[in-house]
């Protein structure tokens, strides 16, 4: 059992660290989500804003929360009160590590199911039961999986155990290693499936849909959307990068590791991209197949391709290994908190947590079978849990990270934190105050209707707004310091 004055345990340095969030970055958010929620939004457009949020909101966020998470040495509730505290703040500001704990626990409720159907498709490669089948086999088998909820539960229950045990076992034991050969393993499976898909006849296709940015093809909930999948593929606002960030070593510098993990994250993303749509497209499938596209592209190219079975059974076993390295970082923030506050073991407190996983998962499963028809505006428990997190908690909870870091706080506290140069803790200083903040505002006026805004044609007058606020903002911030500190 760890108690807060025990020291904290730590990583095996830098890479430790780089290797984890990785792994908790790396998921089924790049492989299974990005690609699927591209091809409804409508391509090329929609990942250039993606790429636009990763750099001017995602960099900046990663960097405060792994600092809070450092500097406050704690869970997300404990660390960021701890920080506040420190620069004489309310303590409320710590409501913000509730709603990342919530996002964390919401997250993970439904990406077991995701997960679970990884392992399931992995027993499908093992046992022959993908092979021969054609486009149409294809979606009647993903169909079939869900349809039966013992079968689907079954699978997501393996994956609540997984997490479960591994997270029980603590931080270090298992992630770092496994991480290590996995992760180069997936990119090497990938490039597999990129150089398959150059000969399938859907490549430039591919590529013309991702890349080609054509504005009218942008909603607004594709900006929402957008920017709620930066958070999510670098585990942002959900208590996962701060927890690991307050096992940071003192001496390992975060915008180095940031930048690292952020690429790492967004070429995986990318190639999994480049992986699944020449297949789409090379096969007449539509790119808008919904969570499903995933699953019913790739065992196409592994059945047409020589030594596909063997590869089918690699790419899922390292795609299940992705899932999980990022399902455990998800429970880490509350299985932390539980220690440090409640006098548990880690065992009792990752069981505990399991237990209450099991039955909000179990609900969120069922809402591809038996709850098909429970929906409650539209949406079911699945898609609810979903649209919570990356449309409302994630952007909001950044939004009120760089909020506080940028204007609330002591500026020496990430001055100590972050250790930049002064040209560099100043860059990082404009992006948390004006950058991001208006990033994630300006989309949220668009997504609510407030304001119709033509990224394509009014981008000048969103830069003029934005150099304005932060001139007025940094004429007036001493004043706004204060008011916002109460
Ligand atoms: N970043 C993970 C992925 O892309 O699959 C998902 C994730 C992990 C979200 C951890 C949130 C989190 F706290």
């Amino acid at each position: 059992m760890t108690t807060p004055q025990q020291p904290r345990a730590q990583w095996l340095g830098r890479w430790g660290f780089v290797l984890a969030a990785t792994g908790s970055a790396v998921g089924l958010g790049n492989i299974w989500k990005f690609p699927y929620i591209t091809g409804e939004h409508g391509g090329g457009a929609f990942v250039l804003i993606y790429l636009a949020c990763i750099l001017a909101v995602g960099v900046p966020v990663m960097m405060t929360e792994i600092a809070f998470g450092r500097r406050g040495r704690g869970s997300p509730i404990d660390a960021v009160r701890r920080v506040v505290t420190e620069s004489g703040r309310s303590s409320l500001w710590s409501l913000l590590g509730w709603m990342a704990m919530l996002a964390g626990f919401m997250i993970l409720s439904f990406y077991v199911v995701v997960a679970g159907w990884s392992f399931a498709y992995l027993w499908k490669a093992v046992s022959g039961g993908l092979a021969g089948a054609s486009v149409d086999d294809m979606a009647a088998i993903f169909a079939a999986n869900n349809a039966n909820p013992l079968n689907l539960g079954f699978w997501s229950t393996l994956v609540t155990l997984a997490t479960m045990l591994i997270v029980g076992k603590g931080v270090q034991a298992g992630i770092e290693k496994s991480v290590r050969w996995m992760m180069p393993g997936l990119v090497v499976m990938l490039v597999i499936l990129i150089g398959y898909g150059m000969f399938s006849g859907g490549f430039i296709d591919a590529l013309r849909f991702l890349f080609v940015f054509d504005a009218g093809s942008l909603s607004s909930d594709g900006m929402l959307a957008a920017l709620g999948h930066a958070f999510f593929t670098l585990s942002l606002a959900s208590g996962a990068i701060l927890t690991y960030g307050s096992y940071l070593p003192a001496r390992a510098s975060i915008a180095r590791t940031t930048v690292t993990v952020a690429i790492a994250d967004t070429l995986v993303a990318l190639m999994a991209g480049l992986a699944i749509f020449p297949v789409i497209f090379a096969n007449g499938m539509s790119p808008e197949g919904g969570p499903g596209l995933l699953f019913m592209s790739l065992p196409l190219a592994f059945q047409a391709m020589p030594l596909g079975g063997l590869f089918a059974i690699l790419f899922f076993v390292m795609l299940s290994m992705a899932a999980l390295t990022s399902a455990i970082s998800m429970v880490e923030a509350t299985v932390s908190w539980l220690v440090d506050n409640k006098a548990v073991s880690r065992r009792t407190a990752a069981w505990g947590t399991g237990i209450v996983l099991w039955l909000v998962s179990t609900l969120a499963m069922l809402s591809f079978n038996v709850g098909a028809d429970w929906t409650l505006a539209g949406r079911h428990f699945f898609d609810w849990l979903d649209y919570l997190t990356s449309r409302w908690m994630m952007p909001l909870g950044g939004l009120g990270m760089v909020l506080l870091a940028g204007f609330v706080l002591n500026s020496a506290t990430f001055r100590d934190e972050l250790g930049l140069s002064p040209r560099w803790h100043a860059l990082w200083l404009f992006m948390v105050r004006y950058v991001s903040p208006l990033g994630i505002l300006v989309i949220f006026v668009d997504a609510l209707g407030i304001a119709r805004i033509e990224f394509g044609a009014h981008w000048p007058w969103l830069a003029a707004v934005l150099v304005a606020i932060s001139v007025i903002g940094e004429l007036a911030s001493p004043r706004l310091r204060r008011t916002l500190a109460g």
